[in-house]
């Protein structure tokens, strides 16, 4: 890649597995540091080797981390332990982490190098998310499947997504939005969903649903919302954590906090939607039993579109399920 003289090149390097808001605020604030940001994520081979198999495929954490709107370049297959040759190569000035220590297999600091050499910064770890922690979750959904009672445990924290520590702050929001309006002649696209664990099957979905206008609104439902038709125990990601996690994905122009299950007349015509799309996963019925894609039916506004992805939440979890058999 070519330096421009005034180009500061920051390099972030990590596993990013099961991509979250915690990931994506860490490249936030790394890309503050400078002009561009380069992130390097580590093949599977090299998690499996110092900390376990990763949930996601290194193709997916490639993408997923490719869509954060943050990251300039991505680097394939990049050393666990950051190395001041990788830094070069890459025209990189110095490196940012978080201030947690990470460490290798053998409990070395995978940042030795680039700390010795001065080329290494700091940023703010993300409280109350990490993998281990959406693991977790994501165990205590299949943990109280079978028990009525279980979720009175969880009123400790939160109803609906139990261990969660993270606190939603306007401040967050803000430095997560766009804070930009549609241009006048804008074609406006509007989806809408739970988008939980915003995972790479939302993710192609809404490269797609981008496409078909110059402006996309993904409307959030509310946490009793998705729990009516996901079921119980869902969703693991509360309604703030699941607006972070759709508004760091670069193709997201707005986000409606709390959007209405049914698309209104209404809703269509407050934010001037265009455009109504939905994938081709089940459209579950309204509690008055319509469907709630009735009114952009009805007026030729919606569109179903092929992700051409079957990944769901439920297959996550699947994944973890066995990996923690293969321990
Ligand atoms: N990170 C962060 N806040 C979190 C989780 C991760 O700031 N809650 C940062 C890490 O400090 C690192 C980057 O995200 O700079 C990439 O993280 P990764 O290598 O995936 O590290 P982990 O710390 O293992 O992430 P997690 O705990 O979620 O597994
Ligand atoms: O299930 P959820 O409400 O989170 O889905 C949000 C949107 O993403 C829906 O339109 C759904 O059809 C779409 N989707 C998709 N491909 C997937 C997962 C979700 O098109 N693999």
């Amino acid at each position: 890649p070519q330096k421009k003289m005034k180009d500061i090149r920051v390099w972030m390097d990590g596993c990013f597995d099961m991509v979250h808001f915690g990931h994506a605020n860490a490249l936030r604030q790394g890309k503050e540091f400078g002009t561009q940001l380069i992130v390097g994520i580590h093949s599977d081979a090299e998690v499996t080797k110092h900390k376990g198999p990763p949930v996601y495929s290194e193709e997916e954490r490639y993408k997923m981390v490719r869509a954060i709107k943050w990251v300039d370049e991505v680097v394939e297959d990049a050393p666990y332990v950051t190395a001041i040759e990788t830094l070069d190569q890459n025209n990189c000035d110095f490196c940012v982490h978080g201030d947690d220590i990470t460490t290798t297999a053998d409990g070395q600091d995978t940042y030795h190098m680039v700390k010795k050499a001065n080329r290494y910064k700091e940023c703010k770890r993300t409280a109350g998310v990490s993998t281990t922690d959406l693991v977790g979750r994501m165990l205590l959904v299949t943990k109280t499947h079978h028990q009525r009672d279980a979720r009175i445990f969880h009123f400790v924290h939160s109803p609906w997504t139990g261990v969660s520590q993270f606190l939603t702050t306007t401040k967050k929001i803000i430095q997560f939005s766009e804070g930009r309006e549609p241009k006048p002649g804008d074609k406006i696209v509007y989806v809408a969903g739970a988008f939980d664990l915003f995972h790479v099957g939302h993710l192609d979905f809404l490269e797609k649903a981008a496409e078909f206008g110059d402006f996309l609104i993904v409307g959030i439902h509310t946490d009793p919302v998705v729990n009516r038709y996901k079921g119980a125990n869902y969703p693991i990601m509360n309604m703030h954590e699941r607006t972070l996690s759709v508004l760091a994905c670069r193709y997201v122009s707005e986000v409606v906090i709390g959007a209405p299950y049914s698309v209104t007349a209404e809703l269509m015509e407050h934010f001037k939607v265009d455009v109504v799309c939905h994938g081709m996963t089940p459209v579950m019925r309204d509690v008055d039993g319509s469907d709630p894609y009735a009114e952009p039916k009805r007026t030729g506004k919606f569109k179903a579109i092929d992700s051409k992805n079957d990944l769901t939440t439920q297959i996550i979890l699947e994944r973890i399920i066995k990996h923690r058999l293969e321990y």
